[in-house]
């Protein structure tokens, strides 16, 4: 609960307080589901809580740090050995350092962004999509859904394109080249006919990019023809994207929209044209509130809004879904695919690969949190390879693919009964609640506060397990072929 407290502050008080350690940087790690790599950043246990005497700062949240370094002590000791594991991975052929690059989108839009990015460890980035067409943002241009401590759950935009001319672009792509020559650029573009595919094509290929993305994929454009209209029709798809093979030399990454039933037909459309990649997903049109006094959805311009581009950790589940759906495609089964939508941790990123992404690309949660993120993306995969015994990234890419099947062919006879943990529960009666109005009424609430279960009502479908906010119920005993016994 303390580490909810805490707010990440840029360059943070807290920093001045401890003597030894990053308080910062260690609740960081909790924060971005890397609690064993919190627990590798405390150097001796005991010197730990030493503090500054001279120093004056405080906690502006009165965060008890000392309390949260108390506890991760407690649960855990393991510390690995993490220094020799290999990250590096590919896209298209292309040889990454790690699996992490930004999307395309204003945290990869200028050269001197890039430069920070790469030096936090970003492998590489995909440009702000370049275009010839003038581009003229609204203000504002963003909303958010929060949660209950304020972080987002998913992100609108209503932004287009880079602003900044082909001309500033492919000076940014070249200096990046020459100064990260280790470090690799992707330069996302957008034409709004064949001339102008085959121009920025030719362009990207001579300041030195590494890979070109075609953005077939953004739902805000105002031309007709462009964006997600393309990624909507295969026969489109199939024709810029040979537009851009015959115009280059370097990989092809087509960027696809989710604004689609199946991403499988202009995935198979792009590879037809010469593709050698797909990256997905793009964001999903959406409108994330309505204003209920002003009556205007947001984000308002002027009183008015539009439909805007959702992302953020709301669309992990949809862009999983689109990416297993291809990588499992036997019309496709040569792609390289760059996933990305909501990956804000290591273990976000992990799912993507398992299900077939040697790679995956981050925006929103840059956006929030700022190009630091990369610390635990890095450190908590190499945790993981390390526990997992994998010693290169290519060891789990697509491993989980297999484990996706059709519905009608999952096993239908095994009930999986909940079990509780008395010693965890805290007698708040949430299960009970869901499994009375949303399940099978098969929960009982007794005056002690303690939840049973009844075996003869219980469909296994584990809504109780879902709702405890204390992780205080476990799978447990199965039932096979219609006996029932909890
Ligand atoms: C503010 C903003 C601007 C974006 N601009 C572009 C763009 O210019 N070109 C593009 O291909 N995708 C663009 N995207 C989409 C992202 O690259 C990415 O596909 C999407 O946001 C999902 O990833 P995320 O959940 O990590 O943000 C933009 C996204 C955001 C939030």
């Amino acid at each position: 609960m303390e580490v909810h407290k805490c707010v990440l502050c840029h360059d943070a008080p807290c920093l001045k307080i401890y003597k030894n350690i990053s308080p910062e940087r260690i609740i960081r790690a909790i924060k971005f589901d890397n609690v064993k790599g919190a627990r590798q950043l405390i150097g001796d246990e005991k010197k730990c809580f030493e503090k500054n005497t001279d120093c004056n700062e405080e906690c502006p949240l009165n965060v008890n740090i000392d309390k949260i370094l108390e506890h991760l002590i407690n649960v855990t000791d393991d510390k690995e050995d993490i220094d020799n594991i290999d990250l590096s991975t590919e896209i298209c052929g292309v040889k990454l350092e790690n699996p992490f690059l930004l999307s395309s989108s204003i945290v990869g839009s200028r050269y001197e962004m890039c430069k920070r990015a790469f030096e936090h460890g970003w492998a590489g980035v995909a440009t702000k999509t370049i275009c010839l067409m003038p581009i003229h943002e609204s203000s504002p241009r963003f909303s958010a859904l929060k949660d209950w401590n304020g972080s987002f759950i998913g992100f609108k935009n209503i932004e287009q394109l880079s602003e900044y001319s082909v001309e500033e672009n492919m000076e940014m792509i070249r200096k990046l080249k020459s100064e990260f020559p280790n470090k690799v650029v992707i330069a996302s573009i957008m034409g709004r006919n064949e001339e102008e595919w085959k121009y920025l094509a030719e362009e990207a290929t001579k300041a030195g990019a590494d890979l070109i993305e075609l953005n077939f994929s953004c739902p805000n454009m105002k031309y007709e023809g462009t964006g997600s209209d393309v990624g909507q029709d295969p026969n489109t798809v199939e024709l810029y994207t040979k537009v851009v093979r015959n115009s280059t030399h370097i990989p092809v990454l087509a960027k696809m929209t989710p604004n689609i039933t199946d991403m499988r037909v202009p995935a198979i459309s792009a590879k037809r044209g010469g593709a050698n990649g797909i990256a997905a997903i793009n964001t999903i049109k959406s409108i994330t509130n309505v204003d209920i006094d002003s009556l205007v959805p947001e984000p308002q311009v002027n009183g008015k809004s539009s439909l805007g581009g959702y992302s953020g950790q709301a669309v992990k589940p949809i862009a999983l879904r689109f990416i297993a759906e291809m990588a499992n495609c036997e019309d496709l089964n040569d792609m390289c695919y760059s996933g990305m939508g909501g990956i804000y941790s290591w273990k976000d990123a992990v799912e993507f690969m398992l299900l077939g992404c040697t790679n995956v690309q981050v925006t929103t949660s840059v956006m929030e949190y700022g190009y630091r993120i990369i610390d635990d993306l890095i450190l908590g995969l190499k945790i993981f390879m390390k526990e997992k015994n994998y010693s290169k990234v290519s060891d789990f890419v697509g491993i989980s693919k297999c484990n996706l099947i059709d519905n009608d062919k999952l096993e239908k006879d095994t009930i999986e009964f909940p079990k509780f943990n008395y010693e965890k529960c805290i007698g708040c009666g949430r299960c009970y609640i869901s499994c009375k109005d949303g399940g099978h009424n098969a929960i009982k609430f007794d005056e002690k506060r303690q939840p049973t279960l009844d075996g003869s009502k219980c469909v296994g479908c584990q809504l109780c397990r879902l709702v405890c906010p204390q992780n205080a119920i476990n799978k447990a005993s199965k039932r096979i072929g219609g006996v029932k016994n909890a």
